[in-house]
């Protein structure tokens, strides 16, 4: 059999652009993601919000665009108006998800503020609670944040010193509701209808809102696909994107499976893209639902379930919860998922990587001490910063290897994104063998590239190397060797498991 993998890159066949949301973050009020991760007044880097200036200097970085807040499961017990005001009046609550004391230091106000200072490009993704609560409050909240001046909540705003509406545009319609553990959790049915008729009425202040509605955790649930549908055949007209949550991990030290991750990632995005579709042909609908995988990432579940042992009466601040530290393979497998969420770039138009800092994150923090940057850090940076344009048409013959988990799975994955104004082209590519080198040759027809301007590569010799505090850097990208581009063809050999970022340009 032929070792080597190919494929074709040809402007004339494209996916379709990307939507800078795609890289967009997720920060629950979970464990350590808020508190000592993004906000901590007493920290030395803090600025005069509290907010840790070195943390916001890697949250800007990594390149992050919408971000999800404040949940997550949190969000399905969450009091928008405790969290606003003076803060030494804020309330202290049960969190019911993340069994932890929410203090309400950090609310609306300070999220506003830090995704101010993270840049333009940073856009709210506010999430409303359909758990324990409804329509009125989900208006109430909508009305506190956007409406300009002159009633009694948008003046409550300014009273608390926003004198500015906070235009949040993208919405939740609740978090993860198909799931048994979710507070207020609810049947298909329930939930299509409290999300229609929330939907309605965040609409008739705003029509010009974008509104998500919950899909399935994950592919695995039982109610998968009838809940798309069920919820669809309620709210089709009045939601824009259906979610898709998604959580990898190595199982019983099957790494050949781990590593062919995206091919559930893919295959999920294929049949929530179908459920929709025939949704809409049913509803002789013109309109076409968009996908939101609002959280997705390599997380060792299993691993938090099993250590998850809190005692019942503990109801602590801030405890570190899910603080999974990503080895190198990890890094390739997440590399993979954001190739997944490229190539399906067409439906997938807003993407958040569950989550920002400390809670399954690329951003690690110590409470007084540094910040640094796992290893899935910079696949999701390298995307963000070169993945943005066309995604281009990849069909690529590869060998293949097997698996447990999805059968005959290439041992290639591949995207690649042009760049529409000064027609570079990325590719980004994962090498998922764990003992050979991938000769890849891809034949570039139509394109204006002329030269390698970057191969970068993230493999290590020991596949567990991983960041931590007493090595930060122990994982970084380097350069790769021997990339060729001469007579329209590339050629490259990408090591064994490796995540690969080839940039070619013109001149
Ligand atoms: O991201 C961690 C948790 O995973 C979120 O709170 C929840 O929505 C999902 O189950």
């Amino acid at each position: 059999p032929d070792s080597n993998a190919r494929f074709t890159l040809d402007p004339a066949f494209t996916v379709g652009e990307v939507n800078p949301r795609l890289f967009g973050s997720f920060v629950e009020h979970l464990g350590r993601c808020v508190y000592t991760g993004i906000f901590e007044p007493d920290h030395p880097s803090a600025d005069e919000a509290g907010l840790r200036t070195d943390v916001l200097e890697l949250v800007r970085e990594l390149g992050v665009t919408a971000v999800r807040y404040p949940g997550g499961n949190f969000v399905s017990g969450y009091r928008w108006e405790d969290s606003v005001g003076p803060a030494e009046e804020r309330p202290r609550r049960l969190d019911l998800a993340w069994r932890s004391t929410e203090t309400n230091r950090f609310g609306l106000s300070e999220f506003m503020a830090f995704l101010g200072k993270i840049g333009p490009q940073a856009e709210p993704m506010m999430a409303v609670n359909l758990g324990t609560r409804g329509v009125a409050e989900a208006l109430e909240l909508q009305e506190y944040a956007n409406h300009p001046a002159g009633t009694a909540l948008s003046d409550r705003r300014i009273a608390h010193g926003d004198k500015d509406p906070f235009g949040i545009r993208l919405w939740c319609l609740g978090n993860e509701m198909d799931g048994p553990w979710q507070t207020g959790h609810k049947t298909a049915e329930e939930y299509g209808r409290l999300a229609a008729e929330t939907a309605r009425a965040m609409r008739q202040i705003d029509p010009g809102l974008e509104l998500v509605a919950c899909g399935s955790s994950s592919q695995a649930m039982p109610t998968f696909a009838t809940w798309e549908a069920t919820v669809l055949q309620e709210a089709y007209d009045l939601v824009d994107h259906i979610s898709l949550h998604a959580y990898y991990e190595e199982i019983d030290g099957d790494r050949d499976s781990f590593l062919a991750s995206a091919v559930d990632m893919e295959s999920f995005i294929e049949n929530v893209v179908a459920t929709c579709d025939h949704v809409g042909a049913r509803l002789k609908s013109k309109k076409r639902i968009q996908l939101s995988f609002d959280e997705w990432n390599v997380w060792y579940m299993k691993r938090f379930e099993a250590e998850n042992t809190a005692n019942p009466l503990d109801w602590p601040e801030a405890p570190r919860l899910l603080e999974d530290n990503y080895s190198v393979t990890d890094a390739v497998v997440f590399g993979s998922l954001l190739i997944a969420l490229l190539r399906h770039a067409d439906r997938v138009t807003v993407a958040c990587l569950a989550q920002l800092v400390n809670v399954i994150a690329p951003i690690m923090t110590e409470p007084g001490g540094p910040a640094w940057r796992q290893t899935t850090f910079f696949p999701f940076a390298q995307a963000s910063r070169y993945g943005r344009g066309e995604v281009l048409d990849v069909r690529a013959d590869s060998p293949t290897y097997r698996t447990a988990a999805y059968g005959e799975v290439p041992l290639l994955h591949a995207t690649a994104v042009r760049d529409k104004d000064t027609g570079a082209v990325t590719v980004f590519a994962v090498n998922r063998s764990q003992s050979d080198p991938l000769p890849l040759r891809i034949a570039l027809t139509g394109l204006d590239v002329t030269h390698v301007e970057e191969h970068s590569v993230l493999s290590d010799a020991d596949p567990e190397a991983r960041n931590t505090l007493a090595e930060p850097e122990r994982v970084v990208p380097h350069a790769g060797e021997g990339a060729v581009l001469a007579g329209g063809v590339l050629d490259v050999t990408l090591e064994p498991l490796s995540w690969n970022v080839i940039r070619l340009a013109a001149g």
